[in-house]
């Protein structure tokens, strides 16, 4: 079995292999069963930083690295961008060397453009986790969201699994393909045409189904992970309103009552309730939304401690 990943930076679920995903989850799961003890920190990452470098909002990302981080007794420093000296023009380059001068083991990175973690990964010497690159991928939403299927279905194989809403613009749609089909489940995209990928092989060269028709698409589903309306991307003028968007999209009451019994409704957050789930299935028995966000911590701790086995050891004074 692997014991360890290949690399220092987790930049996308394209690179990893299905044992490395499988390793990651089963590293989650004794992090996992520490958050129902007293004392739900370990000093496995003593002497170690992990900065949080956000250029985009955040609440579930930032928060749960910044808690996976302090579980594991390392130090963190949030750079809050809007008051930083981004403003003032220093670059992306400038501002990571500047964290590295400062001795930052981990540099937790969200960014516009697809591709900003990739440039840090090959210019400084921390490691670099993707916390969700422009278009291109948000490996650890992808990795807590095969962690929670997996521990309520068992096993990802044969699962059929409906990915719903904005393919096209979605880095959390990007990670969900990789992984799952690695791990071999069965995937279907549903959405507007507008909003799916004309070529799926150019965002993922394996197996996937398209089917526009949600009711088609959820028959026999499951899991049913379904994405958020991206309204800061302004991408409204890819369907006719938002009315219709929900009423051909939308996960409802009598869309999920058509559903298995025991179908899995998924979300990464930030919810828009009314729009594409509406409230009756954000908060039925078949979500596990909130467990989503609980599992994102246990699977942020086994990235964090699995990346830190590939960097240099922190000499013995400083722990
Ligand atoms: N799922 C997700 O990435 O949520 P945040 O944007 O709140 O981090």
């Amino acid at each position: 079995m692997t014991k360890r990943l290949r690399s220092k930076h987790l930049l996308g679920l394209e690179d990893l292999t299905p044992a490395e995903i499988e390793l990651v989850l089963d590293t989650a799961r004794p992090f996992r069963d520490l958050f129902t003890r007293s004392v739900r920190k370990v000093p496995t990452l003593r002497g170690r930083s992990v900065v949080l470098l956000f250029y985009e909002n955040s609440t579930r990302t930032r928060t749960s690295f910044d808690l996976a981080a302090k579980r594991l007794s390392a130090d963190t420093v949030n750079i809050a961008v809007a008051t930083s000296s981004v403003q003032k023009g220093e670059s992306l380059l400038d501002t990571a060397f500047t964290m590295e001068a400062m001795k930052a083991d981990f540099i937790v990175i969200r960014h516009a453009h697809s591709g900003a973690p990739h440039l840090l990964a090959r210019s400084v010497n921390a490691s670099i986790i993707n916390a969700g690159d422009g278009f291109h991928e948000h490996p650890t939403q992808g990795l807590l969201d095969l962690y929670t299927i997996r521990e309520r279905k068992g096993d990802l194989k044969n699962l059929k699994v409906v990915i719903v809403g904005d393919i096209l613009h979605s880095r959390v749609a990007r990670s969900n393909l990789w992984g799952l089909t690695k791990l071999g489940a069965s995937v279907i995209l549903c959405g507007p045409p507008t909003l799916i990928p004309t070529d799926i092989a150019s965002i993922c060269p394996r197996r996937i189904d398209v089917v526009h028709n949600l009711d088609e698409a959820i028959r026999n589903a499951d899991v049913v992970n379904i994405l958020r309306v991206q309204f800061e991307r302004q991408l409204e003028h890819l369907f006719p309103s938002i009315r219709e968007y929900s009423l051909l999209y939308g996960m409802n009451r009598e869309r999920l009552a058509r559903a298995k019994d025991d179908v899995l409704i998924l979300h990464p957050g930030p919810m828009n309730r009314g729009i594409e789930i509406t409230s009756d299935v954000a908060d039925s028995v078949n979500s596990v939304i909130n467990e989503q966000v609980t599992n994102g911590i246990a699977v942020r701790m086994a990235v964090l401690y699995l990346l830190s086995l590939n960097q240099d050891p922190v000499p013995a004074e400083e722990t």
